[in-house]
């Protein structure tokens, strides 16, 4: 026999209350599927990366120079994600012997890797001659050597599944004066990262480059992109927006992206410039800015 509307309602109304549906869905930690190391862990865009990598249930090894910031990022963590495992190792990415223990501490400690997102990076920006030659060093091992170094060392460590984000820049699209090693390493990274994608095809491995605009991270970014007026408003996305899209993109195992309607557009309208007029533009832009690494 069919029931009439009220007693209906009646049974609706029946149904006991689930407090777990008013609660915040936590995330489920992600089963014998290895570690996700973040380097940079503790700066703009990597804490972005932790904590969306947390929400995805992954355990997380965080790096970084500062002990003392990692031990903060740890603590912070604990109380957003308690039952998201965390590690921290203190290291000096532009340092061989520290890079070298930072690796064998964590085999030490028998992680195995499922995600490698390679984000420290140091965006030294003057002319060449500014330079000293342990600054040159520097900024090549942190943003290229480094990432190269740790890629080698998550695939002969991987989980089942890896995955490598290797965070480069637009600004290694094309050479940028006043800013060339930055530029250099950032476009030799894209490069590497391209290929090492086809390297790793049907190894269970996938690696994306991603190549983010301007993001408001460090207090002197933010007043850079100010300075930049609409030009930096439009280029600009968030660390937070920027973490998302790599890691989806990774997922989906895409060979290289540029993060950004309105960088993925000046990609396309600046191809058509002639080489010397865009040299000349950024040149006369770049050399009015100088700033050491952080
Ligand atoms: N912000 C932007 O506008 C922008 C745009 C395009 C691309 N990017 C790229 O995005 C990445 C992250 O940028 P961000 O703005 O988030 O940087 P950030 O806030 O300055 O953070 C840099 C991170 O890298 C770590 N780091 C720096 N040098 C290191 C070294 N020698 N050894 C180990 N760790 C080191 C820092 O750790 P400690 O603080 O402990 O030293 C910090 O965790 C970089 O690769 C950058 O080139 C940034």
């Amino acid at each position: 026999m069919e029931k009439n509307e009220n007693q209906q309602d009646n049974a609706i109304k029946e149904e006991p209350l689930n407090v777990e549906d008013f609660l915040e869905p936590q995330p489920q930690p992600k089963k014998d599927e290895g570690f996700a190391l973040i380097t940079g862990a503790t700066g703009g865009l990597g804490k972005a990366f932790v904590y969306a990598l947390a929400r995805r249930g992954y355990k997380l090894l965080l790096t970084g120079r500062s002990a003392e910031k990692l031990h903060g990022l740890q603590d912070e963590l604990a109380n957003v994600f308690p039952q998201v495992e965390t590690r921290t190792y203190a290291a000096d990415l532009s340092n061989g012997q520290s890079r070298a223990q930072l690796m064998e501490q964590i085999l030490k400690d028998g992680a195995t890797l499922s995600f490698l997102a390679n984000v420290a990076g140091a965006d030294i920006q003057k002319g060449l001659t500014e330079y000293t030659d342990e600054k040159i060093a520097f900024q090549c091992r942190v943003n290229f050597e480094a990432a190269v170094a740790l890629c080698r060392f998550a695939i002969e460590n991987k989980a089942e599944r890896l995955k490598i984000v290797n965070v480069s820049s637009v600004s290694g699209i094309y050479p940028m004066p006043y800013f060339a090693i930055y530029s250099a390493t950032k476009g030799a990274l894209t490069s590497f990262s391209v290929a090492l994608r086809e390297e790793m095809r049907k190894k269970g491995v996938s690696v994306t480059a991603v190549l983010p605009g301007a993001m408001p991270t460090r207090d002197d970014v933010k007043e850079q992109i100010k300075g930049q007026g609409l030009w930096g408003k439009l280029a600009a996305k968030s660390p937070e927006a920027v973490a998302e899209i790599s890691i989806k993109a990774v997922e989906k195992n895409k060979r290289k992206i540029i993060v950004g309607f309105w960088n993925k557009m000046m990609r396309v309208f600046t191809a058509w410039l002639p080489a010397s007029w865009r040299l000349r533009f950024i040149a006369k832009r770049w050399s009015k800015i100088s700033k050491d690494a952080f």
